[in-house]
C-alpha cells in the first residue's frame, strides 16, 4: 500500500508485531458498512462517479459475504482488516477500488469501525442487563415476603425479605444499564472524514456519512476524532462495575447453595458434578462469573495504560485497544447470560431462609427499639439492656424469644409481655416500613415500580 516510498519489504518480525488482522477481522462488518457509506457520499459529492461508487458498493457486499461465509483469505502481510478488505475489493472490481480511499485514512476508518462495534456492545449489554433484571424481579415477586437473614460482616444482622434482597441487585444492574446508555449516547459521534488527523481538502459531506451510520452527528474536531478512545474506556468502566456487581451476586450464590446455608438450590442445568465425589453438585457457573471480573478489570487497566500519556493525534499504540475490549465484551455478555440462567432457574428454599432468619439473635434491634418506644429508654441504654439479654440467651443456649418474662425482667424490671410481639422475624420485617425498607408492603410497591420500568 505504501510501496512508492519503500525499497524493501518488512522483516518477518516487523510483520508479526505490526499485524492486527488476527483480531481486527472482527470489525469486518463495521469496516464494510463504513466504506459503503463513504463511497456513497463521495459519489453524492461528485468526488467519484456514480458508476465507480456502485461498483465499490456491490464489490464490498461480495467481500462481506466471502468473509461471513468463511471463504475469505486473510493475509497478515496486508496488516489489518481495512487493507485486507480493500485489497480483495481491488481483485474483484479493479481500478475503481483505488478510489475508495479518497478523503479518508485508516485513522478515521478504524476509529469509526471501532465505535460502531463498541456501540453494538453497549446495546447488547443493555439487553443482557434487562434480561437479568427480569429474572431477579421474578424471584423477588415469588418471595416478596419470605424472611431471610440480612447480614453485615457475613454475620446475621437483622431479618430481611428475599424480595428485598433480590431487588437490591435489580437496583445495581439498573445503574449499570444507565452507564452503558450514557456511554453510548456520548460515543455516538462519527469520526469518518477526519482523515489522517487534519481533515481533508475534498468537499466531503460528513453529516451524510454520520447519518448513514446511525451517528447523531460528526465529531467536531478531526484531531480528537482520530486520537481518542475514551468511548472504549467508558465501555470498559461500565463493564468493570457491572462485573463487580455480578461477582458479588455470584459469591452469594456460591455461599447460599452450600450445604451449610441451603438458601437456594441451583438447577442441574447450571451446575456440574465431580468426577470422584458422587454426591457433589458444584456452582461452577457462579464461581466462573466471580472470577471473570479479573479479565474485565484487566482489560480496563490495560487500555488505560495504553492511552495514558499518548500525544495527539494517532499513534500505533492504539491498535492495542481492540483485543482488550473484545475480550471484556465477550466475557461480560457471557457472564450476564449465565447469571440470568442461574437466577431464572434457581429455587429459593423458603424454610431454610426462614429458619436462618431466626438464628443469631436477629431481632435484637427490634427488642432495643421496643425498649425505646415502650419504656422511653434512651437508645444507648436500650442497646446495653438488649446486649445483656442476648448474653443471657447465649449462656442458656437459646434464642431471644425463648427467654421467660421473669428472666427478662431480671435484666430490666420494666419489660412486659408485649415485648414478645417484636421478637418474631415476621413482625420484625413487617415493621420496617420506612421508604426503601424491607417490609413486604414496601417490597411489593417496588416490584410494581420495576414491573412498569422493565415492561
Ligand atoms: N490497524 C490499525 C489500528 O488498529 C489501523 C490504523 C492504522 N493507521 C496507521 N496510521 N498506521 O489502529
Amino acid at each position: 500500500m505504501w510501496g512508492g516510498r519503500f525499497a524493501a519489504g518488512p522483516d518477518a518480525i516487523m510483520e508479526a508485531i505490526n499485524a492486527s488482522i488476527g483480531f481486527d477481522k472482527r470489525l469486518a462488518a463495521q469496516d464494510i458498512q463504513g466504506s459503503r457509506a463513504h463511497a456513497a457520499m463521495l459519489a453524492a459529492q461528485g468526488i467519484i462517479t456514480d458508476s465507480d461508487a456502485a461498483a465499490i458498493g456491490e464489490g464490498l457486499l461480495t467481500v462481506l459475504s466471502e468473509i461471513e461465509g468463511g471463504a475469505f483469505q486473510f493475509s497478515t502481510a496486508l496488516e489489518d482488516i481495512h487493507m485486507n478488505v480493500e485489497a480483495r475489493l481491488s481483485q474483484l472490481i479493479g481500478e475503481p477500488a483505488g478510489r475508495l480511499h479518497t478523503a479518508r485514512s485508516r485513522n478515521d476508518q478504524v476509529a469509526t469501525d471501532f465505535r460502531l462495534w463498541v456501540r453494538d456492545q453497549c446495546d447488547a449489554a443493555v439487553e443482557g442487563l434487562r434480561a437479568l433484571q427480569r429474572a431477579l424481579l421474578a424471584q423477588a415477586e415469588a418471595g416478596a415476603d419470605w424472611v431471610m437473614p440480612g447480614f453485615t460482616h457475613l454475620q446475621v444482622a437483622q431479618p430481611v425479605t428475599w424480595g428485598h434482597h433480590m431487588l437490591a441487585y435489580v437496583e445495581m444492574f439498573w445503574r449499570n444499564l444507565g452507564r452503558f446508555r450514557d456511554a453510548r449516547a456520548r460515543m455516538n459521534e462519527c469520526p469518518l472524514g477526519a482523515a489522517a488527523l487534519a481533515g481533508t481538502s475534498f468537499q466531503i459531506d460528513r453529516e451524510m456519512t454520520a447519518e448513514a451510520l446511525g451517528f447523531d452527528r460528526p465529531c467536531a474536531n478531526s484531531l480528537d476524532a482520530v486520537s481518542d478512545r475514551d468511548f472504549a474506556l467508558e465501555f470498559l468502566s461500565a463493564a468493570a462495575i457491572t462485573a463487580v456487581h455480578l461477582s458479588r451476586l455470584a459469591e452469594e450464590l456460591v455461599v447460599w447453595s452450600s450445604a451449610q446455608f441451603r438458601f437456594v438450590t441451583l438447577s442441574d442445568r447450571f451446575s456440574t458434578g465431580s468426577s470422584i465425589m458422587p454426591q457433589k453438585k458444584n456452582p461452577d457457573a457462579a464461581e466462573l462469573i466471580r472470577a471473570k471480573i479479573g479479565r474485565v478489570l484487566g482489560a480496563q487497566v490495560a487500555l488505560f495504560s495504553v492511552m495514558k500519556g499518548l500525544p495527539l493525534a494517532y499513534s500505533k499504540d492504539m491498535q492495542e485497544d481492540k483485543e482488550q475490549v473484545f475480550d471484556a465484551a465477550d466475557t461480560l455478555i457471557l457472564s450476564l447470560a449465565a447469571m440470568t440462567g442461574m437466577v431464572g432457574d434457581m429455587t429459593a428454599n423458603r424454610e431454610s431462609l426462614e429458619a436462618a432468619a431466626a438464628s443469631g439473635f436477629s431481632t435484637a434491634t427490634d427488642l432495643a427499639d421496643w425498649l425505646v418506644r415502650e419504656l422511653g429508654l434512651p437508645f444507648r441504654e436500650a442497646h446495653h439492656v438488649t446486649g445483656s439479654l442476648v448474653a443471657l440467651a447465649e449462656a442458656k443456649g437459646s434464642d431471644l424469644p425463648e427467654l421467660t418474662l421473669a428472666e427478662m425482667q431480671g435484666v430490666h424490671s420494666g419489660i412486659t409481655e408485649g415485648v414478645f410481639g417484636v421478637l418474631g422475624v415476621q413482625n420484625s420485617v413487617a415493621s420496617r416500613t420506612s421508604y426503601g425498607g424491607t417490609a413486604p408492603v414496601r417490597v411489593r410497591e417496588q416490584i410494581a415500580v420495576w414491573k412498569e420500568r422493565l415492561a
